[in-house]
């Protein structure tokens, strides 16, 4: 298993450029399920959780084409790939594929949406919370579909087709507006989706579903109105950039102190984040390129931080910030109100010498002089890089174990770091 070795202590300078968003590569690639016509998707990141992505459309039978180098492009530059599901073989996804990513229980819309049945294995639990799918499965029956659960599989029928209705979420769920926005696209008949997610994410499959025939109205906003369509045709469609890509290397910069260009960020994806980032005393400007975040000798100052879906605070961010408070001078309170075990960093970070204390949602961080650099593992990709983070404003050296979580999201994070002055690399092996 991969490790990253950092040592602390160096300022970042440079440029870094930000990926494709994992988040929304995830759901525009699951919606190829639902025409037989080919999708392209422009600036794919590298990730981990795209191939596995990839082997579990695979075994439904969909073909994906990786585009090649052209001339001029970087290894920066994302990835074009192909998607053609024209013949769905397979309308089951096994345990062995959906328990490797969570996500993948997302192609049960699309499945049954087409192909009038699907068969996707339960989820579980995983290392953040419980994180159930009663949402969604509520969304598929709204739009009359029959669910029935067997040998921890869920089933889904709609022999007739799906039918247009109106699906109230009781609390905002970003995979419940996915699957509830890919089911309704094929089912006669309108729906309204009220309290629905507003992440970016949501806009971006929301505008790659219509370039594709969909009559999706109001995505962006907790009102969705979806006109279904009988057919849904191929499209091309760009990978807005992620944001929480983003807003991690600037919390790094302001960790490690700096001056560092995120190259193609667009700001308002983020404006909590960058808002809480320049509270903690980074300067953050948007210019033509990105976003540049700078700290260059002011202190870190705390600040009071509570998660809450977009356009709050978000959630994927909380592990990134409390590492960054724990340099902080002061106390600062960190309140997780989207998943209930979301707090697995703050032992590893105390093994750097950070000082947190847990009660319940809320972490206070007492902001110490210093961290010192020690071996640390990780149970999530979120937690895992808050650890790199930690690890830059250390005190010698860092070993980050189970380097797996990182890949699933971050595209060549040692090499981003690296090129803009941090001692870090992977040891293989
Ligand atoms: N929830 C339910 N029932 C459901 C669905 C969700 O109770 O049927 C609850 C969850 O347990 C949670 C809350 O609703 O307490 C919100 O969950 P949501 O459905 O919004 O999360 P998700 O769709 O499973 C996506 C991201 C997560 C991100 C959350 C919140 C992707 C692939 N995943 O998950 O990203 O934290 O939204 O913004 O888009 C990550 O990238 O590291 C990650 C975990």
């Amino acid at each position: 298993m991969d490790r990253i070795r950092i040592v602390g202590g160096r300022p970042l300078n440079g440029t870094i450029p930000i990926s494709g968003a994992k988040n929304a590569t995830l759901p525009l690639m699951i919606a190829a399920l639902l025409t037989e016509d080919t999708l392209i998707l422009d600036n794919v990141p590298r990730l981990a959780d795209v191939a596995q992505l990839q082997r579990i459309l695979g075994n439904h039978g969909v073909d994906i084409m990786v585009g090649g180098k052209r001339s001029g492009d970087s290894e920066y530059h994302g990835q074009t790939v192909h998607i053609s599901a024209a013949r769905i073989v397979d309308t089951t996804a096994p345990y062995e594929l959906v328990s490797k990513m969570r996500a993948s229980f997302w192609v049960i819309a699309p499945l049954v949406a087409r192909m009038g049945e699907a068969r996707v294995s339960m989820p579980g639990g995983c290392a953040i919370g419980t994180r159930p799918v009663d949402l969604l499965i509520m969304a598929l029956e709204r739009l009359g579909v029959q669910i029935e659960i067997d040998a921890g599989y869920v089933i889904a029928r709609a022999t007739n087709g799906l039918k247009g209705g109106e699906i109230v979420f009781p609390k905002v769920t970003v995979g419940g507006t996915h699957t509830a926005l890919m089911a309704a696209a094929l089912a006669n008949g309108t729906s309204v989706i009220e309290n629905a997610a507003r992440e970016p994410e949501i806009v971006d499959v929301a505008d790659c579903l219509n370039k594709m025939g969909a009559k999706i109205t109001g995505a962006g906003t907790p009102r969705i109105v979806v006109e279904g369509v009988t057919r849904l045709h191929g499209a091309r469609h760009r990978v807005l950039p992620d944001r929480i890509e983003t807003g991690t290397y600037a919390m790094a910069v302001a960790m490690a102190g700096g001056d560092v260009l995120l190259e193609g960020a667009r700001p308002e994806l983020l404006q909590a984040g960058l808002d809480v980032i320049s509270r903690a005393g980074a300067e953050v400007a948007v210019t033509n390129a990105g976003v540049r975040v700078a700290r260059n000798g002011a202190g870190l100052a705390p600040v009071e931080v509570t998660t809450a879906p977009f356009p709050g605070f978000p959630t994927d961010l909380q592990a990134q910030f409390m590492a960054l408070m724990t340099r902080a001078g002061g106390n600062s309170r960190i309140t997780e109100t989207i998943f209930e075990n979301r707090f697995m960093h703050v032992q590893e970070l105390a093994r750097l010498g950070a000082r947190i204390h847990l009660d319940g949602q809320v972490a206070v961080v007492e902001g110490v002089e210093k961290l010192k650099g020690a071996p640390v593992m990780a149970t999530d990709l979120r937690a895992s890089v808050s650890l790199v983070i930690a690890a830059l404003a250390a005190e010698g050296e860092t070993m980050v174990n189970r380097v797996y979580h990182l890949d699933r999201g971050f595209e060549r994070l040692e090499d981003k770091l690296g090129r803009c002055g941090a001692e870090i690399e992977r040891i293989s092996g």
